[in-house]
C-alpha cells in the first residue's frame, strides 16, 4: 500500500477564510492524480505559497490543497521509461500548489509532461533555489535578450527591482553572469554587500529612484529593466529606460496597477514585456534549466538561499509578504 506522507494542508469549510496546519500523515488516497510519485527533498516558499499559507484567497483555486509551486525530489515510484525510479527531477509551476497538490509535503505525485529530469551539474539544492524564481528571472532575462538589449547594444545597465527578493537576487546573479551590468533597486540599501557580490554594479534606494513616481518621461539611464513591483517602480523604470529599451514586469510585490502614459512607447520605443513562468512549454523550461547547469558557478546558490525546516513554512510566510526575507526561502522537506 502507497505511504501517507507528511505536509501543508490548506483547507476551507466553504464559508470562512482558507485555514492552513501541518498533517503529520495524508493518507495515499488524498494525494491527488499523478502518474509518477516523488519523493520531495526541497521545496521553497515563493510570494504566491506565502499567501496560500497564510490563507489569502486567489492562490488556492481548489481547497484542501498542499501547497508549494516547487518540489525538488526523486522520482519514487514510476511506469515510464524516461523518468524511472531513483531520477532526480524538478516541478516548477503547471499549477501545482495551485490547483493541485505541491511540493510543501513529503511527496507529490506528478506528471512526466510537468516535470524536468535535473542535468547532473545540478543538486536538488539548486533546483530550489532557483526554482519558479530562477525560471521567472531566465524569461526575463531571456527576454531582453530576443528584443535586442544584450551586454553590446548598450552602454546603460539594466535595473532590477526587488532585487534583495528571489526573483531580484536571481537576475542579478544571471545578468551578470552573463556579461551585462546591473543596477539593483531595493528597499534595503543595508543589503548592498549581498547585491553588489551576486553582480550588481550599482546600488539604489528604492526611496530615492521613486522621487518622481508621476513623470511619463525621465533621463535615459538604463537599458533595460526587470520589475518585480509594478505599480509607481514598473511606471518609473519605464520612464527612464532608453530608446527601444525593454522592460520585463515579472511581479506585483508593490500593486498590480500601472500608473504611466503612452509616452515612453511612443516617443522612446520602448518595449514592456511580461512574464509568465508558470504556463512555459517542458522545451523552454529544459533550455533554461541547460543554462543553470552550464552557469551554476556564477549563480551564488549558496548565498541566495535561506533554509528552513518543513514545519516553518507558515511561520516565515508573513515574512516573505512583507518583503522582508532576502534571496530565496528553500523549504528542506527531508533531513
Ligand atoms: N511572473 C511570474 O511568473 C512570477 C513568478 C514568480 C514571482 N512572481 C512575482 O514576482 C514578485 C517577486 O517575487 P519573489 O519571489 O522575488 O518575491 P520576494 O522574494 O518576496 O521578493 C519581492 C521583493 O520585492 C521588493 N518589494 C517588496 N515590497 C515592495 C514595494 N512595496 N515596492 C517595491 N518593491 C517591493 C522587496 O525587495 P527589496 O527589499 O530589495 O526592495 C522584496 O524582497 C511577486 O509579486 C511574485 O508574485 C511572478
Amino acid at each position: 500500500m502507497a505511504k501517507s506522507v507528511s505536509g501543508w494542508w490548506i483547507d476551507s469549510d466553504g464559508s470562512g477564510p482558507l485555514t492552513s496546519r501541518f498533517r503529520d500523515s495524508i493518507p495515499a488516497s488524498e494525494m491527488g492524480e499523478g502518474s509518477l510519485r516523488i519523493a520531495v527533498h526541497y521545496s521553497a516558499v515563493n510570494y504566491k505559497d506565502a499567501l496560500a499559507l497564510t490563507g489569502s484567497p486567489g492562490v488556492v483555486r481548489k481547497p484542501p490543497l498542499i501547497p508549494g509551486i516547487d518540489s525538488a525530489g526523486v522520482v519514487e515510484e514510476s511506469s515510464h521509461s524516461a523518468l524511472p525510479e531513483g531520477t532526480p527531477v524538478v516541478i516548477t509551476g503547471y499549477g501545482y500548489g495551485e490547483n493541485r497538490h505541491g511540493g510543501l509535503a513529503t511527496a507529490v505525485m506528478g506528471e512526466p509532461e510537468h516535470v524536468i529530469a535535473l542535468p547532473p551539474e545540478l543538486s536538488l539544492h539548486h533546483a530550489a533555489t532557483l526554482g519558479t524564481a530562477g525560471i521567472t528571472a531566465g524569461l526575463a532575462v531571456a527576454a531582453l535578450q530576443r528584443h535586442g538589449v544584450t551586454p553590446e547594444s548598450s552602454a546603460l545597465p539594466i535595473a532590477v527591482s526587488g532585487a534583495a527578493g528571489g526573483v531580484g537576487s536571481l537576475a542579478l546573479a544571471l545578468l551578470s553572469a552573463a556579461g551585462y551590468s546591473s543596477v539593483a533597486i531595493t528597499g534595503r540599501v543595508e543589503e548592498s554587500s549581498y547585491l553588489t557580490n551576486l553582480g550588481a554594479t550599482e546600488v539604489l534606494s528604492r526611496d530615492e529612484f521613486l522621487t518622481h513616481p508621476q513623470r511619463p518621461l525621465l533621463g535615459e539611464r538604463f537599458a533595460g529593466a526587470i520589475d518585480q513591483a509594478g505599480g509607481d517602480m514598473l511606471a518609473t523604470l519605464l520612464s527612464c529606460v532608453e530608446t527601444d529599451g525593454v522592460v520585463a514586469a515579472c511581479g506585483l510585490a508593490a500593486s498590480a496597477d500601472l500608473p504611466t502614459t503612452v509616452l515612453p512607447f511612443i516617443l522612446r520605443g520602448v518595449s514592456l514585456l511580461g512574464i509568465n513562468s508558470v504556463f512555459q512549454t517542458q522545451a523552454v523550461r529544459q533550455d533554461l534549466w541547460n543554462h543553470f547547469a552550464a552557469t551554476v558557478d556564477s549563480l551564488h546558490c549558496d548565498e541566495i538561499a535561506e533554509d528552513i525546516p518543513l514545519d516553518k513554512a507558515l511561520e516565515i510566510a508573513p515574512r516573505v509578504l512583507s518583503g522582508r526575507t532576502r534571496g530565496r526561502v528553500v523549504v528542506r522537506v527531508r533531513d
